[in-house]
């Protein structure tokens, strides 16, 4: 079941709302922008290739919406939804790359009639949403490969089906090495504060029957030094041309700890992450969330910091290339240097 598709009848964006997750599992249908805007900055949909599709699918509903009787004054409103859309998260890359590929390709056909336009920008959605399954389904083969069997890994976030529109990242490599039969043991990093280690990648694993054993994120380190762990396996929102890595706060610091008991660190991320206009990891822009979801903390009926506290919330951290072992990508894997092998690997088809 997808995570995010194109319902015809509405026509509507369908997709799970995780919000819910893990307690109930429900549908949720959105018919405009504005409802779409809403269900990505309130992480109803998240997950870098899942916003991806999301953005794809939005810019849709935007041209079938529209009243537009010309291809310019379509073009026009497509751009501005997409300078929307883009701007309700700001740290995966993958929203803008959707934006743009599918505005670049349609841009380059020579379209008289507006609903050929709406036609095409559709074709462009679906094919995003579809070569995404594909995708990780190529990237978690490479991945399964590096897996002894057995191996105990951690996970930090979510990265699986629900992050993207099928089968997930770095969550995607444990699915399909699972598939193969070897027995994989993750612990599953909590995820501060929204927890979607704790919500939603558990959630997944034991539907998949996958064995898992929930950890506070501070654990990880402990786990590393016991020279237990096999590897490390994270998604990504960004990887910069140098092969720096933003991804969900937290990383960094398994990336470090990860490092000086020298554990493979693997990052699993599709090529449309990777920004090759951004040179460097600093030049990133990081989400910072509202404060409320560091302090709504609540035990024994009570909030557990005292009241008035202030919070900072950067929802995502840099990991700079120098502490991952190697990317997991569809196209293949690579090793340092990074800088030269990106670039490679952009410019190659498969
Ligand atoms: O804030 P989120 O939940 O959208 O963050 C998601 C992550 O950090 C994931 O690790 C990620 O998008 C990469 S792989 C699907």
């Amino acid at each position: 079941m997808p995570t995010v598709s194109w319902d015809p009848t509405g026509p509507f964006i369908k997709m799970i709302d995780q919000r819910l997750l893990p307690h109930e599992f429900r549908f949720l249908e959105l018919h405009n922008l504005e409802e779409l805007t809403v269900a990505i900055k309130t992480m109803a949909v998240r997950g870098a290739p899942a916003l991806g599709a999301a953005a794809a699918y939005g810019l849709a509903l935007v041209a079938m919406q529209s009243s537009a009787e010309t291809v310019d004054s379509l073009r026009d409103e497509l751009d501005a939804a997409a300078t929307e859309i883009e701007q309700s998260r700001p740290t995966a890359v993958n929203m803008k790359w959707a934006l743009e590929r599918i505005l670049k390709e349609t841009g380059e056909k020579e379209i008289l009639d507006p609903e050929d336009l709406r036609a095409e920008i559709l074709a462009g959605a679906k094919a995003i949403a579809e070569e995404d399954v594909l995708t990780n389904r190529k990237m978690a083969a490479f991945g399964a490969a590096l897996l002894p069997d057995p191996s105990l890994v951690i996970h930090h976030c979510n990265t699986g089906a629900l992050a993207t529109v099928d089968h997930g990242t770095a969550l995607g490599v444990v699915r399909t090495a699972h598939e193969q039969g070897k027995q994989i043991h993750v612990l599953v990093d909590e995820t501060r504060p929204r927890l979607q280690g704790a919500r939603l990648t558990a959630w997944e694993l034991q539907q998949a029957g996958i064995p898992f054993d929930i950890i506070s994120d501070n654990a990880a380190g402990y786990f590393l030094a016991s020279a237990e762990v096999d590897a490390v396996l994270v998604g990504a929102d960004r990887v910069a041309a140098n092969g720096d890595v933003a991804n969900k706060i937290g990383t960094y610091m398994l990336a470090l700890a990860a490092n000086d008991n020298l554990v493979p660190f693997y990052c699993v991320a599709p090529t449309s992450t990777f920004d090759l206009a951004c040179p460097t990891g600093e030049l990133i822009p990081i989400e910072e969330r509202d404060p409320k979801e560091v302090l709504d903390i609540v035990q024994d009926g009570h909030p557990v910091a005292p009241q008035d506290s202030t919070a900072r919330n950067p929802a995502f951290d840099i990991t700079p290339n120098r502490l991952v072992t190697a990317f997991i990508t569809e196209r293949g894997v690579l090793r340092p240097p990074f800088a030269e092998n990106i670039r490679q690997i952009l410019k190659t088809k498969e």
